[in-house]
């Protein structure tokens, strides 16, 4: 398996807290078969206000401890150092100065949990006139997709893959959640899924149990799709299938009108 999405580099965001800590969720990978990660910390406007040089020094320190304890401790897992990418003002800056990017090409995005900008197709478009494709960090979590699905379905016809984090269909991560999640699975519209792990605890890493899981309720093919295959291509710089997708809300017919209307 691949993680495209994980807080394992140390001492860098909200993630692993130190080499310690680092190490245990490298094994814990290990153990779970993932084969390969692509580490995602945060980077929000905060941590390149005074200039992108003490961000730069940051990974880069993260990176090589990392290397040096799977070198140390004979760990068989491949790592990805890129980012998780907070939209912002400053994000022109971030895809000029720094090495966010998957593959040079795609971009994990993530948008503040309770709103969303108005002009999101707009600021989509931006990014992939550059060539950069960008990957939707775990829409189900966004408060205002929550409420709306459907202002989620753009985005997707506009060839952004969705990545959804595996804790929102085990559903450790709360009923809206684990909703507009099964909601996506049901209209097709996830391309990926990734752990967004950030220690061993209250964010665990659940990628075995995720493709265990999927492969239950899907078929084996559908779990290595979207936690092999898929991310297999974002990591060799390939494109994904995006298909169109309809995320307008279930019809309800005149039985279930007459049933809302008896029960209001
Ligand atoms: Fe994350």
């Amino acid at each position: 398996m691949i993680d495209i999405h994980n807080h394992m580099l140390p001492a860098v965001d909200d993630g692993a807290k130190n080499d310690d800590v680092a190490l245990s969720m490298l094994q814990e990978a290990v153990r779970q078969g993932v084969q390969h990660l692509v580490l995602t910390p945060h980077l929000y406007e905060a941590d390149i206000i005074k200039g992108t040089e003490p961000w730069k020094d940051k990974i880069e320190a993260g990176k090589q401890t990392v290397l040096g304890l799977l070198d140390e401790h004979d760990l068989p897992v491949k790592v990805t150092v890129a980012a998780e990418v907070r939209y912002q003002d400053m994000l022109p800056i971030i895809l000029e100065e720094l090495d966010v990017l998957i593959a040079k090409k795609y971009l994990l995005l993530e948008f503040a949990f309770h709103s969303v900008p108005n002009n999101l197709e707009r600021i989509i478009y931006d990014i992939t006139r550059k060539g950069i494709t960008p990957i939707i960090a775990h829409p189900e979590r966004i408060k205002p997709w929550q409420r709306d699905p459907q202002r989620l379905e753009e985005l997707i016809n506009m060839g952004c893959p969705t990545q959804l984090d595996i804790g929102s269909f085990l559903g450790s991560l709360g009923p809206n959640t684990e909703k507009l999640a099964n909601f996506l699975f049901d209209r097709d519209a996830v391309h990926l899924v990734g752990s967004d792990s950030h220690n061993l605890e209250s964010r665990p890493l659940y990628s075995k149990p995720g493709h265990d899981c999927l492969t239950e309720r899907y078929g084996v093919e559908y779990a290595n799709l979207l936690l092999k295959d898929n991310p297999g291509k974002i990591l060799a710089g390939k494109p994904i299938d995006v298909y169109p997708v309809d995320l307008s809300p279930p019809k309800t017919g005149w039985k279930d009108k007459l049933l809302n209307i008896f029960k209001s």
